[in-house]
């Protein structure tokens, strides 16, 4: 017989039964939460004050007051230090769309990878992983998984897990992609170097890590670092707008990232508040979903032959 049929579930009975479960903090529920044979949750108690005594850090009280427990990403944002919100840098506003993509997700993320996790060298402020700390704010039950040429080993714990990798090198994100299982993260993040190159050589090299319906973001695609040769290079948002309109790359793919394109789903893009408002450039952030309910032959197909 099924699994499911003899499924575990908690109950939340009117009558406080197991309530002591909700009652500890919500990342110590991970487990129950996100075990498979768990398919619902009955919260007779929403109609009942839960714990005021707990009532910032307890599970059963965040579902009771959904709003005050689960501000949305946009709010929540705020009150880091990364640019990816309202006022921090260069503001570049990305919350609303992780906002606006990654909500119904909140409470299922269970891998998150992010390129480049400080502010910035240049800032000097390498101890810092501000959107570290956010994206474990958002998704309670959510190991991140970082990637800097900074080591944050120091930092690593349950919840995170880095890897000391520089994105322009093939090796590097092998080393790093063979630690990690196939389809096993539900988002990317490309925070990092910027460079074209690089973005696409991590495109490459990590979408085999992305579980189907996972989706791949790279933010900042109208800043490039000085020295990039953009005759031997496409432009990272170029590339993808060609394959998002005609399928396949129309100018040098180097990298080979249009091999790829049937994996995606969807190409969306959406602005920088801050290159919209310095120079009218639209299209900063790009999203591609993971196709789903594909087999995967050659999940290697794209290092295969092609220039590293
Ligand atoms: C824009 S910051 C990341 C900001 C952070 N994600 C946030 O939202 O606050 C860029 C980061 O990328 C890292 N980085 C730069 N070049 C890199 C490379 N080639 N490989 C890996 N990480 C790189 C830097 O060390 C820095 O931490």
């Amino acid at each position: 017989m099924h699994d499911q049929v003899f499924s575990p579930m908690f109950f939340n009975s009117i009558d406080w039964t197991e309530t002591d479960r909700f009652e500890k903090p919500i990342t110590e529920l991970a487990d129950y939460l996100n075990d498979d044979r768990v398919f619902a949750i009955h919260l007779w108690t929403a109609r009942n004050e839960a714990a005021p005594h707990e009532k910032s850090a307890a599970f059963i009280a965040q579902l009771i007051s959904p709003l005050e427990g689960f501000p949305p990403f946009t709010t929540l944002a705020d009150k880091f230090n990364t640019d990816k919100n309202r006022h921090t840098g260069n503001r570049h506003c990305y919350a609303r769309i992780y906002d606006r993509l990654l909500s119904a997700r909140r409470l299922s993320m269970r891998r998150l990878m992010e390129i480049g996790l400080c502010r910035g060298l240049a800032e000097r402020n390498q101890t810092e992983t501000p959107s570290v700390a956010l994206w474990q704010s958002y998704f309670p039950f959510c190991q991140v998984i970082g990637v800097d040429l900074t080591d944050f080993s120091s930092l690593n714990n349950e919840r995170f897990r880095s890897f000391v990798c520089d994105q322009s090198s093939v090796e590097d994100l092998r080393r790093v992609a063979a630690t990690i299982e196939a389809r096993s993260l539900d988002v990317i993040v490309d925070d990092g170097s910027h460079a074209s190159y690089d973005e696409q050589l991590t495109l490459r090299e990590f979408f085999p890590l992305l579980a189907e319906d996972g989706w791949y973001f790279i933010e900042d695609l109208d800043w490039q670092p000085p020295g990039e040769d953009l005759t031997k290079i496409t432009p990272t948002k170029a590339l993808l707008r060609e394959i998002k309109e005609c399928g396949t790359a129309r100018s040098v793919d180097p990298l080979g990232v249009s091999a790829l394109a049937g994996q995606f789903a969807e190409i969306l893009f959406f602005d920088s508040h801050y290159e919209l408002d310095r120079a009218q450039l639209l299209g900063g952030l790009v999203a591609i979903r993971k196709r789903a309910n594909q087999s995967y032959p050659h999940d290697s197909v794209a290092r295969i032959g092609k220039a590293s």
